[in-house]
């Protein structure tokens, strides 16, 4: 799966493995996405996560380095994007667009035809983002959750 973007940069979209865990979570830490190295990031975790079948975890890749990422699930009924990450000097270059579409694809592939992501409310350039790609805001809902504790 290889493209010419615009500014002529080829990246390649490719299903993530383990090994590219520690360019991942140094791509979080780039771009100050909140992420848990102790609970659902550690290594460990995401090398169980990799391997179950609703696990849809892609990255973007320039000659061998991984410029952008997106860890997509499914529960059966509806698709999510979480962390979505393309590192600042690879923005606004389709690369994202690209990531999205894919995991979009796959999930029509199995019959689930929407896709949701929790958006932080400071995060209005990601919100741009899922507007000029067809995402729906919606106001009227709040998140809550429940966890064992602070890490997970
Ligand atoms: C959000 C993010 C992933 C977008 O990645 P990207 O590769 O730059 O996005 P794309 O180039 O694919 O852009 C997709 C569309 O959004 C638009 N867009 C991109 N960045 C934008 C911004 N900051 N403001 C407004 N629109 C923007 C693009 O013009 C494009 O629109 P088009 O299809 O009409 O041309 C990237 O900015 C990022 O990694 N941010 C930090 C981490 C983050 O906030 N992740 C999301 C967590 S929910």
């Amino acid at each position: 799966m290889k493209s010419k973007e615009k500014n002529n940069i080829d990246v390649v979209i490719r299903k993530m493995i383990i090994k590219d865990y520690d360019p991942l979570i140094a791509l979080w830490k780039e771009g100050n996405i909140p992420y848990r190295p102790q609970g659902r990031d550690s290594k460990k975790n995401i090398r169980w996560q990799l391997q179950q079948p609703n696990c849809l975890y892609f990255v973007a890749e320039d000659e061998g380095t991984i410029v952008g990422a997106i860890l997509g699930t499914h529960d059966g009924r509806k698709g999510w994007i979480n962390r979505l990450i393309i590192t600042s000097s690879y923005r606004q270059k389709g690369i994202a667009k690209r990531l999205i579409k894919e995991f979009e694809n796959q999930l029509a592939s199995v019959g689930i035809h929407i896709v949701a992501c929790l958006i932080e409310d400071w995060n209005t350039a990601s919100m741009q983002v899922f507007k000029r790609l067809g995402y729906t805001k919606h106001t009227d809902i709040l998140y809550f959750s429940k966890r064992k504790n602070r890490k997970t």
